[in-house]
């Protein structure tokens, strides 16, 4: 009996105790590349169905979390804990599976496939066809593929009629907000409990900026999701957050609520300090394009 147990234990992730609700945990994280310490001894703690933030300057370390929380990157040292099972080591396939996806910096889309299409691949680490079945579209196959197109067209509504309409549209043919929208809808195609969104504003401007919040607001009011999101725009962070995080030279140097953070002396001095770097009001679409 007690082999058994062994062999159990060994196919499961690692459980470390957590003496917290959170349903992802970061621990003393520390990432870095050659000698540049990226992310140093980061903690971070977002509880389920909340809205956190991570802000900082440009180069603070905040798409290097995300790449370590979706296995991307691996920790140098530290635990990424999901729902108090560690994650460090599994690819990012595997990661997805955990319940986490995310949206990018720069918008990831295959252009040259439809807003369908698009979202359809979301869904390919959860569809069960095997080769042999798509080649002969069996019976199961065609109900898988029909059920996909269902779940990518209800995902799509999400954002109202307009990209239910575009369905069939080149995603180069779409305005930017609406592809953000589209990686969005990838995103969760692939059933997340946690969604991950770096700069999900970036490159929109103010009406579409409010229209994003709104959506992120209800991603979490009505899908039920928790949201860990990189912003820019401190209006839209302060607005949406149930705390912030803040990094500066990869490390956390606050973490609160909103209205601790903006008063806070170290966070104000690393906005200041190094305000020609930030892109805090811009709105500029080409800034996206900064990594
Ligand atoms: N793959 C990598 N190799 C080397 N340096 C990297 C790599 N990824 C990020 N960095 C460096 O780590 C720091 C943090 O980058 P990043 O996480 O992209 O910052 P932010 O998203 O806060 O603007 C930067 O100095 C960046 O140049
Ligand atoms: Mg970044």
């Amino acid at each position: 009996m007690s082999s058994e147990e062994v062999k159990v234990n060994t196919q499961t992730p690692t459980v470390v105790a957590s003496q917290t609700d959170a349903l992802l945990e970061l621990r003393n994280v520390t990432k870095t590349f050659g000698g540049l310490t990226a992310v140093s001894k980061v903690d971070l703690i977002v509880r389920p169905r909340e809205i956190v933030s991570v802000i900082g300057p440009n180069g603070a370390g905040k798409t290097t979390v995300f790449n370590l929380i979706t296995g991307i990157y691996e920790p140098s040292s530290g635990e990424v804990l999901m729902a108090g099972r560690s994650m460090v080591g599994l690819s990012p396939d595997k990661i997805v599976l955990q319940g986490i996806t995310r949206t990018f910096q720069n918008i990831r889309l295959f252009n040259n496939m439809t807003v369908l299409e698009n979202v359809l691949v979301g869904q390919h680490t959860r569809l069960k066809a095997t080769v042999l079945g798509s080649l002969f579209r069996t019976p199961r196959v065609v109900q898988e593929e029909r059920m996909a197109r269902e779940r990518a067209i209800e995902l799509l509504g999400f954002f109202g009629t307009g990209l239910v309409a575009r369905q069939d549209e080149y995603v180069m043919n779409l305005s930017y907000a609406d592809r953000r929208r589209v990686e969005i809808a990838r995103a969760l195609a692939a059933d997340p409990k946690l969604l991950l969104l770096d700069e999900p504003t970036a490159g929109m401007n103010e009406a579409e900026t409010l229209e994003a919040v709104k959506y992120i607001r209800r991603l979490r009011d009505e899908l039920g999701l928790t949201i860990l999101l990189i912003e820019h725009k401190l209006a839209v962070t302060m607005g949406m957050s149930d705390h912030i995080a803040v990094l500066d030279y990869g490390q956390k140097i606050a973490d609160g609520l909103p209205d601790e953070v903006r008063y806070d002396e170290r966070v104000i001095a690393a906005y200041l300090g190094r305000q020609s770097e930030t892109k805090a009001d811009d709105t500029d679409e080409s800034d996206d394009d900064a990594v």
